[in-house]
């Protein structure tokens, strides 16, 4: 009844919809005649520091400019008003409002005194700045407060680290009190003192377990005495980290990735991996080590990042997942878009170096000189690092010069890698070329075909970027169903098209730089956009290999309704079959398996569907659209099913006898 009332409606409100919906539909699968194994790494990550992706997000750090180094411009740039411009006249909106962006000073019952920042006696010189506390009368308390990024959340009965570097002039010692508390500092959820403080930089250690929770909180450091003092690098973090990895990650992001169970994660970026100039690219060794000895960097989406997640935390999450890593290094310039600084042809070996080194850290014996660093931060055995990308989005014919230098040296050194480029040379062999699709949901539909006619003999593809992005608002249902018919035809094709990755990943709901995004969060909470559950139910169906499949009526996908592809799991012995209905109404399907008989049974169906197909998942209403499950009993080898208007239908079909 209730499909009969939609595709009346559908009738009413578009006849040549209607028609289509109404209009017999056949599948055709073809069990005895399968394909092409599909490749274990099609479904992948990638992750980029962007919308506050890993600072303030992914990485559990709570406090806001925890380095008091903000203000660091990359060499060569300058300030024109208040945008940045680098040397190669590339400009960027500045990224703080005041020079100790995230720290407010506390001055309760009649305090005076002030904050200020300060570059004398630094921590050392990757921190050459600090904040000096000086307080002139310290009526109740006197001190500084950082609420964080976009406050801070705490819940009762959880604990929470905090570390600080300090320093006061000569003798003097002091009495700091720390606080977890409310925005106002009028409630307290933790406190304690750490007494003696003072005389040369040292790091202080307490630990806190919040009494309330407070999704706004701040933390509060604060005195009781007249006196000045330095503090740098200082730190909180939740106690709970995934995998409880001291320097970790929130938990229910990290799971919210792990959940995916993603074949690798592509790490820095991104444009952030080119940077600004080349002195903003990510360099990898100012991300390792003691967070006291890391250089943070400002990132070209438009907010300052400490290196708190940097190279060693990238690899171990990817270890910890499941995944191989995949990094990016710098080709040898920066960013393509942001016109680029290009090194001297006679410095790109620095460069090279520079990567040899990275891979050396990753994967190099724990007696090399970068392998022992690995080693002493902890982990002596190799990462699972498996693919170098040369660059990120770069072109022109520097790209193909450095390319070749880039590749011998790393496949003389690391044979077993597998070095991935960003264009198709013609001077250079090239092993898997990365394209990038954004577009909006028909542009996808349409290109279900596209890889069909991608050439056998070149390289392999890896989709590195995708995302149906455009008039789709900040995501929705037509955006993931045209993702999902797009992931089709990389299936399809996926004896060539062997990687892919969606992007970006994660979005601060505060900083919503680039519209699109996997997943969204604020402090407290996860929402998994329905294109997320589009990646995980197709990463959860892989097949072992691809059944040939044939819709009909037969249609240019662009005036298709239904995309559909069928493989096999061998392990289990079981036909699937994903069916993306493009229609706003309901579609009755034959559905016809060739090549093998099956009596009458039930087959495993998950659908993901909604409606409206402007609907989306948010905060607030994070389940309107998953994907629900349950079993439906078909007739045999030739069966009807009715398909949900606007879905993606998984059918698992065993061929295996049933149980009765
Ligand atoms: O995914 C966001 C950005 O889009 C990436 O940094 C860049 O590679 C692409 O242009």
């Amino acid at each position: 009844m209730k499909h009969l009332l939609a595709l009346l409606t559908a009738l009413l409100l578009s006849p040549l919809a209607a028609l289509r919906a109404a209009e017999p539909a056949r599948i055709t699968v073809e069990v005895e005649k399968p394909g092409h194994a599909v490749p274990a790494t099609l479904y992948g990550i990638f992750f980029e520091e962007i919308n506050h992706a890993g600072e303030g997000g992914l990485y559990a750090e709570m406090v806001l400019n925890r380095d008091f180094e903000l203000t660091t411009l990359p060499k060569g740039a300058k300030w024109a008003g208040n945008l940045l411009r680098t040397a190669d006249d590339w400009q960027e909106r500045k990224w703080f409002g005041n020079e100790l962006w995230g720290w407010q000073f506390v001055a309760d019952g009649g305090a005076r005194g002030s904050i200020r920042l300060d570059d004398c006696e630094p921590l050392n010189d990757r921190n050459p700045h600090s904040l000096r506390l000086t307080v002139r009368e310290p009526g109740t308390r006197a001190g500084v407060a950082n609420g964080g990024f976009w406050g801070m959340n705490f819940v009762a009965g959880r604990w929470y680290d905090l570390t600080f570097q300090a320093r006061t002039d000569g003798a003097e010692r002091i009495d700091i009190n720390v606080a977890l508390e409310s925005a106002n500092g009028r409630e307290r959820y933790a406190s304690a003192v750490v007494r003696g403080v003072g005389g040369a930089w040292k790091e202080y250690h307490v630990s806190l377990q919040a009494q309330a929770s407070d999704r706004c909180g701040r933390l509060a450091l604060t005195v009781n005495r007249a006196g000045t003092i330095w503090f740098d690098v200082v730190s909180l973090f939740p106690r709970d980290t995934f995998r409880n990895r001291p320097n970790g990650l929130r938990p229910d992001l990290a799971q919210a990735l792990a959940d995916l169970k993603p074949a690798f994660v592509r790490f820095p970026g991104g444009a952030i991996a080119g940077g600004l100039n080349l002195d903003n690219r990510i360099q990898w060794k100012n991300s390792i080590g003691a967070i006291a000895q890391r250089k943070g960097t400002m990132n070209l989406w438009g907010y300052w990042t400490s290196s708190g997640l940097g190279f060693h935390e990238y690899l171990q999450f990817c270890e910890d997942v499941g995944a191989a890593a995949l990094w990016v290094c710098n080709p040898g310039f920066s960013d393509n878009y942001r016109h680029a600084e290009y090194a001297p042809a006679d410095q790109v070996k620095e460069f090279v170096q520079e990567a040899l080194d990275a891979i050396e850290y990753a994967i190099g014996p724990a007696d090399s000189t970068w392998g022992a660093q690995r080693a002493a931060n902890g982990h002596p055995a190799p990462f699972p690092l498996r693919y170098v990308e040369i660059g990120n989005e770069a072109s022109g014919k520097v790209y193909g010069t450095n390319y070749v230098q880039f590749c011998a040296a790393i496949r003389a050194k690391y044979p077993a890698l597998t070095i991935i480029s960003n264009q198709r040379l013609k001077d250079a062999p090239v092993e898997v070329v990365d394209d990038h699709k954004y577009g909006n949901p028909a542009s996808f539909f349409n290109a279900y075909g596209q890889y069909d006619r991608a050439d056998r003999n070149g390289p392999k593809i890896y989709v590195g970027e995708y995302a149906c992005s455009r008039e789709v608002g900040e995501g929705n249902l037509s955006a993931a169903l045209a993702e999902a018919a797009f992931l089709l035809g990389l299936e399809r094709n996926s004896d060539v098209v062997v990687m892919s990755s969606y992007a970006p990943l994660l979005c601060h709901e505060n900083d919503v730089t680039w519209m699109s995004n996997m997943l969204r969060f604020d402090n407290a909470r996860v929402v998994r956009r329905s294109s997320y559950h589009v990646q995980r139910m197709l990463a959860a169906n892989r097949p072992d290999v691809v059944l040939p499949t044939r819709v009909e009526p037969d249609a240019a996908p662009k005036d298709c309704d239904l995309f559909a592809l069928a493989g096999l799991d061998r392990k289990s012995n079981e036909i699937i079959l994903k069916i993306v209905n493009r229609s706003t109404a309901p579609r009755v399907v034959t559905i016809q398996l060739n090549g093998c008989s099956l009596p009458a049974k039930t087959a495993r169906l998950i659908t993901l569907s909604h409606e409206d197909p402007r609907a989306e998942n948010t905060l607030d209403d994070p389940d309107l659209i998953v994907p629900r499950e349950t079993t439906i009993a078909i007739t045999g080898s030739k069966f009807q099913h009715t398909l949900s208007a606007k879905s993606l239908t998984v059918l698992r079909i065993s061929q295996e006898e049933q149980m009765k």
